[in-house]
């Protein structure tokens, strides 16, 4: 594995291709087609969704390939520089495919949406000419405008900050376009974040923390439950954080907004990304033992397990707190599957303080994590620190801490075989006759059956493990294909 690199295959924050075509309006004049490429987190494969829901009514269809496209949009991401740096080079690659359709006559319009959008703004369109709008996250319900008014004038910037609700503005998804979605699906129910770790451009480019009213939240899970959606996961940066406007008018935390969900007629598992460990509440974590749809996984990030260097970064908490944490959501629900976020080579880390988060691995003991060297961040507080650590120190931790990671990771998936389990199956697998589902730990099961148990439930026996996915038979005979 490389620098920079998850310890997990693709999986939950993985870019997807773009979903199956949208209903084009009826009787409107032959669609112009819209490819929306994303990079980077969960969120970024929920606004392109969006995207594509908002621009429908304009005529927009949604296709799989740029060639086919008439407008193109980057959803772009700015965690760390190797994300920002890879929608540069998507862009040379987009100025070549303009030029050849201007030769044949066609118009190519190019968008980028995201977070580098809203962080480089007019700086994009002076180094990337090829680029027609630049639209930041905050302005997405405002994008048939957006794109009406950039093909008369091209290069328009588009990235303010407001405080009014961006997501009351944006189209609900159309039934045809949920119906493409799976059974699986993020909902966005809060966005921004007001942490301010310092190595973080999140609370720059996404703004301070903004929740959802419940009854916006309900009235999409409703719609996308009617679609045959039977997994929702809730997403916000710091989603545990979440208060959103209940129907009483009084603001909601996360346990109680995830028990209505689970209310939810069709809605069988529920999971929430991603949490701060500060705002793991005693009815969050009480949640994990009494609500059975919501699933035994948690993803909470950790960064480091030196204290120094977690003081240095303002996580606001320390290693106890972290292990104290996983502690009780252990004791609420013992087989949960904890996973985490690591940075190394912060500013100023020792062998010393990378050693305290070896150990802090060893402790706690994770099913799957994301690991990252620090990657210092125009405009925030880590990348002005002193002691900046050499690429070279950096990428020899990371490669220790991801053996580390990997091992813990294949012996959680191990101790699976043999056990039956759950499966939610989602989607055709790559071989004739097999399809691949969700266990309740979130690890991906390939089964051999037929694609009627697409979308349904169903027990498992694990049988095998391969190096990031598990291999399972279906526990009820009579549900197994009939073999010819
Ligand atoms: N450098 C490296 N990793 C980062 N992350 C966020 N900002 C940076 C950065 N500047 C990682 C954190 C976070 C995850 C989404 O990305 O681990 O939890
Ligand atoms: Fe960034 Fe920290 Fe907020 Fe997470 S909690 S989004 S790392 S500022």
């Amino acid at each position: 594995m490389t620098d920079d690199q998850r310890t997990d295959a693709p999986r939950t924050d993985a870019p997807r291709p773009c979903p199956g075509p949208a209903a084009a309006p009826r009787g409107a004049a032959s669609p112009r087609k819209l490819y929306v490429k994303s990079f980077g987190c969960q969120m970024n494969v929920y606004d392109a969704e969006r995207m594509i829901d908002t621009l429908a009514p304009e005529g927009f269809i949604s296709v799989e390939v740029a060639e086919d496209a008439d407008l193109v949009v980057l959803n772009t991401c700015h965690i760390r520089e190797k994300a920002a740096e890879k929608v540069y080079s998507e862009l040379g690659r987009l100025r070549v495919l303009k030029e050849a359709a201007a030769a044949e006559g066609r118009k190519l319009m190019v968008a980028v949406a995201g977070c580098v959008a809203q962080a480089e703004g007019a700086d994009m369109v002076r180094r990337a000419p090829v680029v027609d709008l630049v639209v930041g996250p905050q302005s997405y319900h405002r994008l048939p405008e957006l794109v009406a008014r950039a093909a008369d004038r091209p290069g328009l910037v588009e990235t303010a900050l407001t405080p009014e609700d961006k997501f009351d503005r944006l189209a609900p998804p159309s039934p045809a376009a949920i119906a493409g979605r799976g059974t699986a699906a993020f909902v966005t129910i809060q966005e921004g974040c007001s942490r301010f770790c310092t190595f973080c451009v999140v609370p720059g480019t996404r703004g301070g923390e903004v929740s959802r009213p419940v009854a916006a939240v309900l009235a999409d899970v409703t719609r996308l439950a009617n679609a045959g959606v039977r997994e929702i996961t809730v997403l916000g940066q710091n989603v545990n954080a979440y208060r959103g406007e209940g129907p009483d008018g009084a603001p909601w935390k996360l346990p109680r907004l995830l028990a209505r969900l689970a209310e939810v007629p069709g809605i069988a598992r529920l999971r929430y990304a991603t949490s701060h460990p500060r705002a793991m509440s005693d009815e969050l974590i009480a949640a994990h033992r009494d609500l059975p749809q919501l699933m035994p996984y948690l993803h909470l990030p950790v960064q480091s397990g030196s204290d120094r260097i977690l003081a240095a970064m303002n996580r606001r908490h320390g290693r106890d707190l972290y292990f104290e944490r996983i502690d009780r959501v252990r004791a609420a629900r013992p087989d949960i599957a904890i996973s985490s976020d690591f940075i190394v080579g912060f500013p100023g880390e020792t062998d010393a303080e990378f050693a305290d988060t070896m150990d802090l691995v060893r402790r706690v003991g994770f099913a799957s994590a994301y690991s990252f060297k620090y990657s210092p961040r125009p405009g925030t507080p880590a990348a002005a620190m002193e002691a900046q650590v050499p690429d070279a120190v950096k990428s020899e931790r990371l490669t220790a801490l991801q053996a580390l990671l990997e091992a813990q990771q294949r012996a959680f998936n191990a101790a699976s075989v043999g056990r039956t389990v759950e499966v939610l199956f989602e989607k055709p697998g790559r071989l004739p006759g097999q399809i691949v589902g969700k266990s309740p730990h979130l690890q991906a099961v390939h089964v051999q059956a037929g694609p009627e148990m697409l979308g349904r439930i169903v027990p498992v026996r694990l049988v095998a493990v391969g190096s990031h996915t598990l291999f399972g038979e279906l526990e009820d005979a009579a549900a197994r294909p009939i073999a010819v």
